[in-house]
């Protein structure tokens, strides 16, 4: 069987992290030429290229995305938006008007300027293309104490459905991945220890975390032909954790 992305050109952002990486590296297995774009450079990476770009910074983007294109002879397929800053702590009276611009400007304004130079490239390459954004079940409701980042998250989801109707007289496709939690190298402490395990069992009816592996699978489909018809949509890849009611009468079979 032919390689899945046989062909196609992908840019990654936020590919030396743990979920971007494994979709560069899962988009080059299935035969794309995948560039990928982070603020820190991987320790190692199997990329075609990396460039190093804060995608906070304007002009920085640009920049980038550019590069990229260069590097990949000017065609570009696929764009997946994985940069972010995650974690992130405070009751939302103690937010601090810093924490909110730069959630603000990393999640949501990175994705916006690297989806926009992604469109002006596809359009201009006339064979439409593939947006993915990576959101986060944060989009869809909120966790405690996380305001900027859970209202950035917000952002992107509708941002990911307002550029599926502005560019799908382009052939350009934009659907939004919503993770729910996902073991990657910079959470595998917490994620590993006894009482988030029991939380992820309670909670998620698949009992367990994600792999950055089960992301890659959701950006491969929504990144290759047979998700043509796919677009203005946010794919959940939680285990189900979006899908339950919490329990209000722990011991009763059904409450409704
Ligand atoms: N891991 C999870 O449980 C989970 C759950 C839901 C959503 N997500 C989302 O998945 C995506 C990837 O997260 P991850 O879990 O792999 O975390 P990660 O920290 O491993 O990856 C994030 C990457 O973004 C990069 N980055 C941060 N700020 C940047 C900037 N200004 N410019 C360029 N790059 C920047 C970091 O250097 C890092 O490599 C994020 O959008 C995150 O919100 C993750």
């Amino acid at each position: 069987m032919a390689p899945r992305l046989a062909g196609l050109s992908a840019i990654v952002t936020g590919a030396a992290g743990g979920i971007g990486g494994a979709i560069a590296t899962g988009f080059r297995a299935e035969g794309a030429r995948v560039v990928g774009l982070d603020k820190t450079a991987p320790a190692r990476h199997g990329l075609d290229a990396f460039l190093r770009c804060d995608v906070a910074v304007p002009d920085a983007v640009e920049t980038a995305m550019a590069d990229a294109l260069a590097r990949l002879e000017g065609r570009l397929d696929i764009l997946v938006t994985a940069a972010a800053l995650t974690g992130g702590r405070g009751r939302f009276p103690d937010v601090t008007d810093a924490e909110w611009d730069s959630y603000l400007a990393v999640n949501l304004g990175g994705t916006f300027r690297a989806c926009r130079a992604a469109a002006r490239a596809m359009i201009a390459g006339g064979r439409g293309g593939s947006l993915i954004t990576i959101g986060s079940v944060n989009a869809l409701a909120a966790e405690a104490a996380a305001s900027p980042y859970v209202a950035s998250k917000g952002g992107v989801a509708l941002l990911t459905r307002a550029m599926a109707v502005d560019l799908a007289a382009h052939g350009i496709r934009a659907n939004m991945i919503a993770p729910g939690p996902v073991e990657v190298p910079r959470n595998s402490a917490q994620f590993r220890s006894a009482p988030f395990r029991q939380g992820l069992a309670a909670t998620v009816p698949m009992g367990v975390a994600g792999r950055p592996e089960d992301i890659a699978n959701a950006a491969l489909f929504l990144a290759e032909e047979a998700s043509r018809m796919v677009t203005g949509t946010t794919l959940v890849v939680d285990g189900g954790l979006m899908a339950r009611l919490p329990d209000l009468t722990p011991g009763d079979a059904q409450t409704s």
